[in-house]
């Protein structure tokens, strides 16, 4: 039997009454700067920070980018996407070809290098396009059609960073290549969404169609023809698109041009029979699967390379024309041919995970706020809070018995904190609070002698000893343990 022990190891500031003066020095950088930077290293740190509309991902936030990582992928697999992995440089003119001249991404926000050889290069600022190319350079025709993949990784866009929109971000994408129906379309947008469900964020789908090429054309004439009647009510950077490229004034988001927008032709009054009739079963099939979209006239998406269906997401509620869209897509099916393969249709969509990961931690925010106005302080979980236990060790003959005791504990599946490069108690005993750990066990020169542990409840600060035999035993219980 364990026997309840009052420590010689006790130590009331270890309690997780502590807990709030670590949480707070957390705070991303302020120990840095308060307590280790001088001066001049403060120079230096300006000198070597990040580039502009780049982050650093740390591990409080990093948690929730693996959490949203695997809620994707296990989404993914589940609808039989395979995972594809394409180069973050490309050729320019993968991109310049198939994303558009006319198009912001291309004219304004992408990163061109000339590589040594002197070929003009980029870091991809999407990964559609490398997908498509990936299928032809492969063969991947000669799989069974469709061929989906999914992706996760690092886009580039110079854009002008502000709230939710940076110059490298992450993004997760599926894509179908090699079949035209309009199941393909509905199956996506089901797997955009509910990976978002999943994550607790309630959704929007917005839908249109923007039908084949011929029907846009056809479209564009009458749709440039009433924006030059209404050029003089339109904003500075409308009249710019107006000429390079009329679509994306549909796309704007200034207060000046909303009236001319409402008042626009829809393209969905041009679309050929044939798009019409597909656009109507994307329909059914959201309505079967109980996908809530709503149709949306004028979303035309900033990408050249669509045809037929195109969708965002938007977290529910929230005043769309207000903020940025979670994610986006939508069929291509010239996009293949156009880059050398055959003619072979396509659709996909991408989630930008730095604004889900807004949503979800800001959701999360809402909710300790409400748990604490209902004075349920217990009740809030400590997103840093890891499950595991800390393993501390005092002297030298127990530092070299605690490589093994925590590999047997790792083996039987128990993730053991441990920093066996400090020898002070007190050190190893904020660590584990840092952790926010329930139990640390503690093995000093007492320990070694009589084969025992210490296994301290870092809440009450009571400890017991137990037989180190019985530590698996002991541990597993203790995670059982709510
Ligand atoms: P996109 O709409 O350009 O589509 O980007 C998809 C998502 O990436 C956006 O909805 C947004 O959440 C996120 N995103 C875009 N730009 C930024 C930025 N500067 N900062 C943070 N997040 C951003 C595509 O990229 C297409 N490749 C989607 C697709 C896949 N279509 C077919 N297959």
């Amino acid at each position: 039997m364990p026997q309840k022990q009052k420590s010689k190891y006790n130590s009331n500031e270890h309690k997780n009454g502590s807990k709030k003066k670590n949480n707070d020095e957390r705070k991303e950088g302020k120990q840095i700067s308060k307590s280790v930077v001088s001066p001049v290293s403060k120079e230096k740190i300006k000198e070597f920070a990040t580039l502009r509309g780049m982050k650093d991902i740390l591990p409080r936030e990093g948690k929730l980018f693996q959490q949203i990582y695997h809620a994707a992928e296990d989404i993914a697999d589940a609808y039989g996407f395979s995972y594809i992995e394409t180069p973050i440089v490309e050729q320019a003119s993968l991109f310049i070809r198939s994303v558009g001249k006319g198009t912001d991404i291309v004219n304004k926000e992408m990163y061109l290098f000339e590589d040594n050889d002197s070929s003009k290069v980029c870091l991809r600022p999407e990964g559609t396009a490398s997908v498509a190319r990936a299928y032809t350079n492969h063969g991947m025709h000669t799989l069974p059609q469709p061929v989906k993949t999914w992706y996760w990784g690092p886009m580039f866009r110079h854009d002008r960073p502000q709230a939710g929109r940076y110059r490298e971000f992450h993004q997760f994408s599926c894509e179908s290549i090699g079949e035209h129906s309009p199941v393909v379309d509905a199956e996506l947008i089901s797997v955009a969404y509910n990976v978002l469900r999943d994550l607790g964020i309630s959704t929007m789908v917005h839908v249109n169609s923007i039908g084949t090429p011929v029907d846009r054309e056809n479209y564009l004439v009458e749709l440039s023809g009433y924006l030059k009647s209404k050029r003089s009510y339109l904003s500075e950077e409308s009249k710019k698109r107006m000429l390079k490229n009329p679509l994306r004034v549909l796309d704007s988001k200034e207060e000046q041009d909303a009236s001319v927008i409402a008042e626009a032709p829809q393209i969905i009054d041009w679309l050929s029979d044939e798009s019409k009739k597909f656009f109507m079963t994307v329909l059914e099939y959201l309505d079967e699967a109980k996908i809530p979209y709503v149709l949306t006239p004028t979303l035309v998406r900033g990408l050249d390379y669509y045809t037929d269906t195109v969708f965002e997401l938007y977290e529910e509620g929230i005043d769309e024309q207000s903020q940025n869209a979670l994610g986006g897509g939508g069929r291509y099916d010239g996009l293949v041919e156009q880059l050398g393969g055959q003619p072979t249709p396509g659709a996909g969509f991408s989630l930008g995970i730095e604004r889900v990961v807004g949503v979800v931690q800001r959701k999360q925010e809402e909710e300790r706020k409400k748990l604490r106005a209902e004075g349920k302080e217990s009740e809030i979980s400590d997103p840093e809070k890891t499950g595991g236990i800390f393993f501390a060790q005092l002297g030298e003959q127990a530092r070299k018995r605690s490589l093994f005791l925590i590999e047997d504990l790792r083996r039987n599946g128990i993730t053991v904190y441990h920093n066996l490069a400090k020898s002070s108690l007190k050190t190893q005993l904020e660590l584990a609070n840092k952790k926010g750990v329930s139990h640390t066990l503690i093995l000093g020169q007492k320990e070694m002698q009589d084969g025992t542990v210490l296994v301290r409840n870092m809440e009450s600060g009571i400890q017991e000893i137990i037989d180190q035999r019985k530590l698996k035993h002991m541990v597993e219980k203790l995670r059982n343990t709510p």
